[in-house]
């Protein structure tokens, strides 16, 4: 008993000294932003707009009321302005198919599901998810009739191949939420970009992860990939137009096929 009293002593121990270095971990690779002198008292000067925007952003993140919302009922992790976006996108590309990698429980598939019924009567969803967590969403009627989950990862050659089978000579807009580091999204921009026509677009969200400006996520990420994907293409170009609600999940990464 004595001993199984100091093993667990000893866990505890190790638990908190791992936690303390996990925190001075994380705040050394996301110092806080510092806030402006007027803050602090030490000046009367109109605080900078960068840091409002920068701290509004980070806040909204961090609080996490986007975590609740709902489509039909169905959680969906999503931010209302980049949601009204896409919707104008649907709107103004109608694809035949919108592939969607990263379902979580479906919310954001009935929603991109419920534009296209509008915008393209044949209009239908492919989303891809590792995990299927979509059970709800499947009894929506607007599921029923035009969304398809499929589960497996998003960069599983056979996956890639079955939505490639699926949807080439369609029109197609790509949206990529799903795990969100650089070599992830990497792999899904170059296994998903040919199947893009030239008009179409791919959304990259979580671009504003890793410090751009959200500080959530250690290394390089959806950002750092769409970088190296443009870099590596004259095809694609990221639409500034589309990120003018500045609240947004994806700055720099509404790409739109040019070529
Ligand atoms: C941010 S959530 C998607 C949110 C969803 N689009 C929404 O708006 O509600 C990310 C999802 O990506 C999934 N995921 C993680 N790795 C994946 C992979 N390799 N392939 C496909 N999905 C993956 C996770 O299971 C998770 O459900």
């Amino acid at each position: 008993m004595r001993r199984f009293l100091l093993l667990l002593v000893i866990a505890l121990v190790l638990i908190g000294i791992g936690i303390c270095l996990g925190v001075m971990v994380d705040r050394h690779l996301n110092p806080p932003v510092k806030p402006p002198a007027q803050f602090t008292g030490a000046s009367l000067q109109p605080c900078p707009d960068e840091y409002v925007l920068t701290r509004f952003q980070q806040l909204w993140f961090e609080s996490r009321p986007w975590a609740e919302n709902r489509w039909l009922g169905i959680q969906t992790l999503q931010y209302p302005t980049d949601v009204w976006v896409t919707q104008e996108i649907l709107f103004d590309t109608k694809p035949d198919f919108v592939v969607e990698c990263g379902s979580y429980r479906g919310g954001s598939a009935a929603a991109w599901a419920t534009f296209l019924k509008e915008t393209n009567p044949e209009g239908r969803v492919i989303s891809i998810d590792i995990e299927d967590r979509m059970g709800d969403a499947r009894k929506l009627p607007i599921c029923k009739e035009r969304v398809d989950f499929l589960v497996g990862s998003s960069i599983d050659p056979k996956i890639v191949a079955e939505v490639t089978r699926r949807v080439t000579g369609k029109k197609v807009f790509v949206l990529l939420d799903s795990l969100h580091t650089k070599e992830h999204v990497l792999s899904e921009l170059r296994n998903y970009s040919p199947l893009v026509s030239k008009g179409q677009y791919i959304e990259v969200q979580d671009t504003a992860l890793s410090r751009h400006p959200i500080k959530a996520g250690l290394g390089g990420g959806a950002h750092e990939a769409v970088q190296e994907f443009l870099a590596s293409t004259d095809a694609f170009m990221s639409d500034g137009s589309r990120n003018r609600m500045i609240l947004s999940c994806s700055p720099g990464g509404y790409l739109k096929r040019v070529k």
